[in-house]
């Protein structure tokens, strides 16, 4: 409970590299929090995006003289950036704001903020429904933090969810909350504007923008001359980035992803999440001509069934979908894969649950993150379709789901044995102390021991596999 910056990670983003990324070091000013008056606590749920976001929150509370601090208990704004993509997530936030109830019975100027899209979903409301919040903030307005919460020490309530159509925070440098010091996400673009027919984020998140290419470079040439060796391009559709600024050069997603690049060859480049109506042979190009790009899509299917993918809206069909896959490794045989799967979508058969099923054992995902349908207020499907299938079928198609994966990714994991990758040392194993946890270019997670060579955070070596688990590969160092 007493991580600083505790995060709580929703089941959609737990990924295997947590191990990699817990533990480490924190942000520069968090060093020495006696040095501010003021003191923020902050935890974030939900995507990247939101991380992401809180690290600009910090970045403007610093600012204003706020220092940030592990224990919520004596921190004079507690913030919780929070999440609405399942109900699930949800009823988590509101568990932890009752977890807070006790401290601010006890300390009455603690001021509670709730940040994000759940923030957005509920506007006011939650301030009806949740009566210790102070601040209720939307994703596109936390310039205005401050000044909420000036008016909330002043005994007002206060809430500002205004969607913008521009804002990127493009300026803000985004303070590093809880940095291994080698990996960091980048946003490159934010908002949503393809309507798929389960997803709160084109209302939580607002139109699609994208931000200033130069920022992007400049923010992540900025983090490889601190050291970090990978940067992940950040974007709820990053296919979709688009920069034209009037007179000035007409920037893609493969082009930004180029630029980034050619930063330095040392710095790794990633990118989530891509749509896969959206990703275009011109990106899998760039990825197969630069070594530093890596070799993984993040490609969510949801389904692999064509009429629900129509009643989805997701706008491409199970043969579409499946000869992308098929172009993704024509043109990058090495490439990895993983997924997003939704069970018991409303009116899903049988034979259409199969579908699914015999989607993901041809498409051979190396990961998926698998939800049973949760119906989101306000959205398409629920405004046009009616939620028929009953919990405990969604339930037992989701286990056949994660079981079907479980045996997809002990394939994939065990055909790596044998295999010697080039993987970037990301810090201790959270296990032991003698063994270095890193990942290779298909984004697997690699344990291997330390050797008597020097080596640090941020280094890259080659590890030869000699055995696998369904999420973990283990190997030894060889020499270049
Ligand atoms: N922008 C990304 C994903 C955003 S949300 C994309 O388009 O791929 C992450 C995942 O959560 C989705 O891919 C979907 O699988 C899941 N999800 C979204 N809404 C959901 C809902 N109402 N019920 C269950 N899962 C949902
Ligand atoms: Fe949601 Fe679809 Fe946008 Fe992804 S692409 S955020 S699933 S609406
Ligand atoms: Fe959740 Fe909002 Fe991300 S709903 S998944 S935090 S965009």
């Amino acid at each position: 409970m007493a991580d600083l910056l505790q995060k709580v990670h929703s089941e959609l983003y737990k990924k295997d590299v947590e191990e990699a990324r817990q533990g480490e070091a924190f942000a520069p000013f968090a060093e020495d929090p006696n040095t501010f008056s003021k003191k923020f606590y902050i935890e974030s749920y939900g995507c990247q995006m939101n991380f992401s976001d809180s690290e600009i929150v910090a970045s403007i509370l610093h600012e204003e003289g706020y220092g940030a601090t592990r224990n919520f208990e004596e921190a004079n704004l507690v913030l919780l950036n929070t999440c609405s993509i399942r109900e699930k997530a949800e009823q988590t936030v509101r568990n932890r704001l009752q977890a807070f109830r006790k401290v601010k019975d006890s300390r009455p100027g603690m001021l509670i903020g709730v940040l994000g899209c759940m923030a957005e979903r509920l506007k006011a409301k939650f301030l009806e429904e949740e009566k210790l919040v102070d601040i209720v903030v939307g994703p596109d307005a936390y310039r205005t933090l401050p000044g909420l919460v000036a008016e909330a020490e002043g005994g007002q309530k206060s809430v500002n969810v205004l969607l913008s159509r521009e804002e990127t925070y493009a300026d803000i440098s985004p303070v590093r909350l809880d940095s291994n010091g080698v990996t960091a996400f980048v946003s490159i673009m934010r908002g949503c504007n393809n309507m798929c027919s389960f997803c709160v984020v084109p209302f939580t998140r607002g139109r699609e923008r994208s931000r200033d290419a130069e920022s992007i470079v400049a923010e992540c040439r900025d983090l490889f001359e601190r050291g970090y060796r990978e940067v992940t391009l950040l974007g709820q559709n990053v296919d979709s980035y688009h920069f034209a600024p009037t007179g000035g050069e007409e920037v893609t997603f493969a082009l930004l992803m180029e630029k980034v690049a050619l930063i330095s060859p040392l710095l790794r480049v990633r990118f989530s999440t891509s749509h896969p109506k959206d990703i275009t042979d011109d990106v899998l190009r760039t990825m197969a001509k630069y070594e530093n790009i890596c070799k993984y899509i993040h490609l969510p299917v949801q389904s692999g069934n064509t009429r629900i993918l129509q009643l989805m809206n997701r706008t491409y069909t199970r043969e579409w979908y499946l000869a992308k896959v098929k172009r993704i490794r024509e043109i990058i045989p090495d490439c990895g894969l993983s997924t997003d799967v939704i069970s018991g979508f409303c009116t899903e058969t049988e034979e259409e649950h199969q579908d699914t099923l015999s989607v993901m054992a041809l498409s051979k995902f190396d990961m998926a993150y698998m939800f049973s349908y949760s119906e989101r207020p306000g959205t398409l499907a629920a405004r046009r379709y009616t939620d028929d299938i009953p919990e405990e079928v969604k339930k037992r198609r989701l286990t056949e789901i994660i079981n079907l994966q479980n045996n997809l990714s002990k394939e994939s994991y065990t055909a790596d044995i044998g295999k010697t990758f080039e993987v970037l040392i990301e810090g201790e194993s959270k296990r032991s102390d003698m063994d270095w946890v890193g990942r290779n270019s298909q984004n697997k997670v690699v344990v291997f021991p330390k050797t008597e060579r020097d080596l640090k955070k941020g280094d890259y070596v080659r590890v030869k596999i000699h055995s696998a688990t369904s999420a973990t590969l283990l190997g030894n160092m060889i020499a270049e």
